[in-house]
């Protein structure tokens, strides 16, 4: 199988204690993938780590059929893997310009043409060119979190790590982004590994899942197994019953 993310045995130690312990996960091409589990299981780790942003102590991570060594990742593996996280007021700088805050990852990878990519993100995350120089405070959650997609999406990236995306959002605005996401998802045939507490945000949103617990995986399921009730462990059975937006269908 072609993978777009293979993770094998993936350790993470922040000094004797193991936030990741020997995980294995493996994303097709396109496909979308679901991370749950209670807090503190390690869901967070794993997606920084596959961004090369938490030391791995054991293991291998492949991205795109490309090893990834401890935290040297060349240019390239930048550009095909950006990370959108849950607040978008820490991820976006207060005081620069939604300009300013797009043109940023253009600059650090040389990439030209800022104008024309600048518009054409705000126009894919629905966000006119009259955006384009407000400052985070004259924006609303939704509006920042679709300026934080835009800029995870100007460098034009294959694999999208989602961290609770949408969970600091009222639920209509919620479903729009998680609307918007899905959409440039199919466009840009993209591979995504999303992190939620909402068990019903991933199963619309993915195609499997893996569920952690204590930095292990306990369980992988797909979406459809999950939704029908087809479900090995105690565990993802009470992750259920203590997720509200879960219904079952
Ligand atoms: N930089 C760090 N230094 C020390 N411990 C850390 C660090 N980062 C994470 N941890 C620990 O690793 C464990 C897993 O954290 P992680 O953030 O991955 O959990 P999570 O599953 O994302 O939880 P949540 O649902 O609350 O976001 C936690 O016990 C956390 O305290
Ligand atoms: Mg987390």
């Amino acid at each position: 199988m072609t993978t777009s993310v293979s993770v094998r045995n993936l350790t993470v130690s922040f000094d004797e204690f193991k936030a990741l312990d020997a995980v294995d996960v493996d994303v097709a091409p396109g496909e979308s993938f679901g991370l749950v589990g209670e807090s503190g299981s390690g869901k967070s780790t794993l997606l920084r780590a596959v961004a090369g942003l938490a030391p791995v102590t054991e293991g291998t991570i492949r991205v795109e059929d490309r090893q990834l060594l401890g935290a040297r990742r060349d240019k390239a593996f930048y550009r095909s893997v950006q990370m959108v996280f849950q607040d978008p007021y820490g991820s976006l700088h207060p005081r620069q310009t939604v300009d300013r805050q797009l043109l940023e990852p253009l600059a650090i990878h040389r990439v030209g043409d800022g104008e024309r990519r600048i518009l054409k993100a705000l126009d894919e995350v629905g966000l006119g060119s009259g955006f384009r120089f407000r400052y985070p405070h004259q924006l609303s959650g939704g509006q920042r979190q679709r300026i934080a997609i835009a800029r995870a999406l100007i460098l034009e990236p294959s694999i999208l790590l989602l961290d609770e995306p949408t969970s600091a959002l009222d639920a209509s605005v919620q479903a729009e982004v998680l609307n918007l996401l899905e959409q440039v998802r199919r466009d840009r045939k993209l591979t995504f590994i999303m992190v939620s507490h909402d068990l019903g945000v991933v199963t619309h949103m993915c195609d499997r899942l893996a569920v952690m617990q204590n930095g292990r995986v306990v369980e992988r399921l797909s979406s459809a197994d999950l939704v029908a009730g087809r479900i090995g462990e105690d565990y993802t059975r009470n992750l259920m019953v203590a997720s509200k937006g879960f219904r079952r269908g």
